[in-house]
């Protein structure tokens, strides 16, 4: 079956049956996390189906991306590179940077079956382990291809005690290669597009079919740990408690509030709050938070650590606690190139589509991209703004509306004799 712009969508059809077969059965959902036998086994299959799809030099890199290449008439210009992500959350969906990548070799296809070269290279990447994970760090393939991913980062240690190096090597990555591997030159790359679903509900609230990315929110996260005391639950009197846990539970509505009274966009989210204690009869004495906050706004992005200070040392205190803070820069706000956004936006409108401009709440591998070439997010729209969650959809015919912008886009970027 035909539809959009001639895509085929019994290839689309048949590729997203073909990684839905990968998931874990432990988990809600299309779960496929990061170092997990599922992940493991869905990428041996993706290494064969960008054989499928006709791409050439098929391999996985330095980083852990499996990579390749549909050449162009011009072998030595600087490569167009699109792709994505196929690992999950847990209880994650199916489209979240799967799009993306499915995307990506639909349209390598159709490229390379239109019989009209590209001029450039067309380079096609599934980065690898893209979410966040239990060492903390997001994107860990598009981060180390960029060269960001450090010796100190390898150090990591995951709450059972697990090494990130250590990690990928039962993952059969060299750990050591990752941080030393040759990383593309800054600007050695002609542009960088990724196809991806919106998050949000900006376009499914408005109807309109495509979002031009503006800009992807910065991201901190954060550990906070409270130093209270160990007192007997019955004999210790409410008054003379120093609660831990409660320290930690008010410390997460004060980051709620602090994001709720802010102008522009932000977020907060805590995503843990630990006793480190199992018995039910203690106060706990020690506890632990964590949390991340984003936004698009560089004012407020700046200040956190500054402005959180002492609201969350007062809410430690309230409970008779000391806190530790511990911060993390997952990544900086991160702007789209203008050019690329035009060239998108003049891409749906050729092909009869709406378009808005929208900025980015969720983090993409496009973040670690923009060093390496002009960078360009097209979004399609996810129902009801749901993602992260096994309800996650998007319809086929909006799949189809980015996969056709995506192939417009790269030929317009191509168009530019190298
Ligand atoms: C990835 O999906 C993120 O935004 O954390
Ligand atoms: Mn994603
Ligand atoms: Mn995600």
């Amino acid at each position: 079956m035909e539809t959009l712009d001639g895509i085929s969508t019994g290839r689309i059809d048949r590729l997203f049956a073909g990684i839905e077969a990968f998931v874990d059965p432990a988990f809600d959902g299309w779960t496929r996390t990061v170092f997990s036998p599922s992940y493991r086994a869905e990428r041996s299959w993706m290494t064969e189906e960008f054989i499928l799809a006709g791409l050439e030099d098929v391999r996985v890199d330095d980083f852990g991306n499996i990579v390749g290449i549909l050449p162009g008439r011009y072998s030595d210009a600087k490569p167009i590179v699109i792709g994505s992500h196929t690992d999950t959350v847990e209880r994650g969906g199916r489209f979240d940077g799967i799009v993306g990548v499915l995307g990506a070799l639909e349209v390598a296809q159709r490229i390379k079956e239109s019989g009209s070269v590209l001029n450039r290279p067309l380079m096609v990447i599934d980065f690898f382990g893209e979410e966040a994970n239990p060492f903390g760090l997001t994107c860990l393939g598009s981060r180390a291809l960029a060269g960001s991913l450090t010796v100190t980062d390898l150090e990591r240690v995951s709450p059972e005690g697990k090494r990130l190096g250590d990690a990928m090597q039962s993952f059969g990555l060299d750990p050591s290669r990752a941080v030393s591997g040759k990383h593309p030159a800054q600007g050695s790359w002609h542009a960088y597009l990724e196809l991806h679903i919106e998050q949000s509900s900006t376009l499914d609230q408005t109807g309109c079919n495509i979002g031009v990315v503006s800009a992807i929110a910065g991201i901190k996260r954060l550990v906070g740990r409270y130093m209270g005391q160990y007192d007997h639950a019955g004999g210790a009197r409410m008054k003379t408690r120093k609660d831990a846990l409660l320290a930690a539970a008010s410390s997460a509505l004060a980051l709620h509030e602090f994001a709720c009274g802010s102008p522009e966009y932000a977020v907060a989210t805590t995503t843990h709050i630990d006793s480190l204690q199992l018995a039910q009869n203690v106060v706990p004495g020690r506890s632990e938070l964590r949390a991340e906050l984003r936004s698009t706004d560089s004012a407020w992005f700046g200040a956190i650590e500054k402005d959180l200070a002492l609201r969350l040392s007062m809410r430690a205190a309230e409970f008779g606690c000391e806190l530790d803070v511990e911060w993390f820069l997952d990544n900086e706000i991160t702007h789209t190139d203008a050019t690329l956004q035009e060239t998108i936006a003049a891409a749906s409108t050729s092909l009869g589509l709406t378009w808005t401009a929208v900025p980015s709440g969720a983090t993409h591998d496009s973040v670690h991209m923009t060093g390496i070439a002009p960078m360009g997010m097209i979004f399609i729209p996810s129902i009801d703004g749901r993602s992260h969650c096994p309800e996650e959809f998007t319809p086929k015919k909006d799949i189809l509306n980015g996969i056709a912008v995506l192939e417009k886009s790269v030929r317009l970027v191509d168009e530019s004799r190298p």
